[in-house]
């Protein structure tokens, strides 16, 4: 090999070493690293509260034991159990959440960035999809005890086609999944898109773009 070739193909070895190693969160390199949100260091995560200060406490939740309340129009709530909650989830690479849905409540359709998401039915059944990239639908119906998969990154949203409330235990393999909200993303952002993107976007006239924000802007309180 030339040594063009040869820079190349470490170049090429490097590339791939490093997209395998961040394909998920990153694996551990000790034990365990405790969030310590109030350091001003940044790493990717949070830098590790000193061991002889971590307490079981740091691996503890119990917020997802009852229903989340649900006081918005889309009759869902999400309660996330992630690093935020769980500072011992830091560095880990999962996480949990539970979503509690009114009769006929929705999640709308989102991402998360960081994550693939797996979730049980815990009661009630649920109309849920997803759409790959190459714009396909993969939708089923699902009831208590069973599972379905929505793959990193993709959009996707659980719809509770029931009369009574259904609720979900969502797993991620990611310490802090991210979510991206389509309708809140596109309709809600500070500072806002401009009403002629989304026009043209959604093929629309900016009235119906500036009564779509309207009717999604968070309630001023
Ligand atoms: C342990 O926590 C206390 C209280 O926050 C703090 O003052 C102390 O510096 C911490 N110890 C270490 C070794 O970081
Ligand atoms: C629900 O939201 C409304 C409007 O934001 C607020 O006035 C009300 O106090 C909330 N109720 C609960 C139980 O949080």
């Amino acid at each position: 090999m030339s040594p063009t070739n040869n820079t190349f193909a470490i170049f090429v070895i490097f590339c791939c070493a490093i997209s395998f190693a961040f394909a998920s969160d990153p694996d551990t390199l000790q034990d365990l690293c405790v969030a310590l949100p109030s350091s001003g260091v940044k790493v990717n995560g949070f830098a590790c509260k000193a061991e002889s200060n971590v307490t079981e406490a740091d691996f503890f939740f119990a917020g997802l034991a009852k229903p989340g309340v649900i006081n918005n129009t889309v009759g869902s709530v999400v309660t996330g159990a992630n690093v935020e909650k769980i500072p011992g989830l830091n560095t880990l690479g999962v996480s949990f959440s539970r979503i509690d849905y009114k009769a006929e409540g929705l999640n709308p359709p989102h991402t998360h960035p960081r994550a693939t998401e797996i979730v049980f039915v815990l009661d009630g059944q649920l109309d849920v999809g997803f759409i790959t990239t190459a714009n396909k639908l993969i939708s089923k119906s699902i009831k208590k005890g069973e599972i379905f998969v929505f793959p990193k990154g993709l959009v996707h949203y659980q719809k509770n086609n029931g009369d009574k409330p259904a609720s979900v235990l969502s797993a991620f393999n990611s310490q802090l999944p991210g979510t991206v909200s389509i309708a809140a993303a596109l309709f809600t952002s500070t500072p806002t898109v401009p009403d002629d993107v989304l026009a043209h976007a959604f093929q629309i006239d900016t009235k119906k773009v500036d009564d779509i924000k309207a009717k999604l802007a968070p309630k001023k309180t």
